[in-house]
């Protein structure tokens, strides 16, 4: 059985890759140091998969701490790379923790995988290296734009990194860059796990409408869309998961010919914010109590997927519709209400 290293498996996309990964044959390690989440998510995998995940809970800015993971781990086949912060605005007051962070990290994983011959790194990528394009949809060789957050920059940055240690043939890379991932899977076992006041639109909505925060307000109507709100491409969270099963499966069938390949992971399909909020008012039945505020300084305000790339290249099949995001992001919300031992409330300190 092949054994993956997945960084930052606590978390919300983490936690949902492990879990298609094990019904897809694959063994998991996980190492996440819990600064941005909690265990809680691993007893919601086994509750899935029936397996137990080991969690190495070792800050990946140590890089003896993550040579000792790999130490006992030398049947590692391939590592996913999601252990990362990824709050926009706290990057905008924090640059530093975030640069140091999000970097360190990275490089130091990558000097694992020339310590321990490890071939393969998929890394969690984003749309936010578009920056604010000027043509949508975006594709894979859409121009960067200058990232509009010091978060957006080390993800930019880190494709850099990793293009130019690939170059030296000790690895060949996958970038998976994502859209708006929202959702829970469908089991309701795991779901998303805020910390504090929520920053995302999904989770902002589903805590408005249990009643969690008072109201929430949408971040400006003014924008040149169809209905001057800010347009994204919502993806849902297991269909960004299966995504790195199937570029883990390319990678060990030797597909991936370039040192890295690259892959948008969105629908297709642009929604806007108030789009979105009838869609959730419409499937939890729920009038949301919002209001129209002004512009969010650093929002991209038009942006979604050509993802013909991922559909053809890596076989991808996109399984839930935006309705059916909503529907597990609420369900997920009520699991949170009724289930006392899962709690958001922790306060989580940059390093
Ligand atoms: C979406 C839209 C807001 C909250 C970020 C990262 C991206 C990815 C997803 C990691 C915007 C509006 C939001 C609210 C609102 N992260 N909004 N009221 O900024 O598109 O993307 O998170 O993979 O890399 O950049 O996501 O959900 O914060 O905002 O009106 O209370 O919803 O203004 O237009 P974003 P978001």
């Amino acid at each position: 059985m092949q054994k993956i290293l997945v960084t930052g498996g606590c978390g919300y996309i983490g936690a949902h890759t492990i879990v298609d990964l094990i019904e897809n044959g694959y063994d998991v390690v996980s190492v996440d140091n819990n600064s941005r989440s909690t265990p809680q998510l691993l007893a919601g995998i086994e509750k899935i998969t029936g397996k137990k995940v080991k969690n190495y809970k070792v800050d990946l800015c140590s890089y003896d701490d993550t040579v000792a993971v790999f130490q006992e781990n030398r049947d590692i086949t391939a590592i996913i790379h999601f252990a990362a912060y990824k709050a926009v605005g706290e990057s905008v007051a924090e640059p530093l923790a975030y640069y140091e962070n999000n970097l360190q990290s990275l490089v130091n994983l990558l000097k694992c995988t020339k310590e321990f011959q490890i071939p393969h790194f998929v890394f969690s990528s984003s749309c936010t290296v578009y920056g604010n394009p000027d043509h949508i949809p975006v594709t894979e060789e859409t121009p960067q734009k200058p990232a509009e957050s010091p978060y957006g920059a080390t993800k930019q940055m880190g494709e850099r990194i990793i293009e130019d240690f690939a170059k030296t043939g000790t690895i060949k890379s996958i970038l998976l860059r994502y859209f708006n991932p929202v959702g829970a899977h469908p089991s309701i076992a795991i779901g998303e796990l805020p910390l504090g006041k929520p920053a995302n639109l999904v989770p902002a909505i589903t805590q408005t409408a249990i009643g969690k925060i008072p109201s929430m307000q949408v971040y400006g109507t003014d924008y040149d869309t169809r209905d001057g709100s800010c347009l994204r491409d919502f993806i849902h969270v297991s269909d960004i998961a299966h995504a790195h099963t199937l570029a883990v499966n390319y990678m060990l069938a030797g597909k991936n010919e370039q040192p890295v390949e690259v892959f948008n992971l969105g629908t297709g399909n642009g929604v806007t914010v108030l789009e979105a909020i009838k869609a959730f008012e419409k499937v939890s039945g729920v009038k949301l109590n919002y209001t129209l505020g002004p512009r969010r300084p650093g929002d991209v305000i038009a942006i979604y997927a050509n993802n013909d790339k991922a559909v053809t290249g890596l076989g991808w099949v996109i399984q839930y519709n935006l309705e059916d995001m909503m529907r597990t992001a609420w369900a997920w919300e009520l699991k949170l209400k009724e289930d006392k031992t899962l709690h958001t409330s922790q306060n989580f300190q940059l390093n």
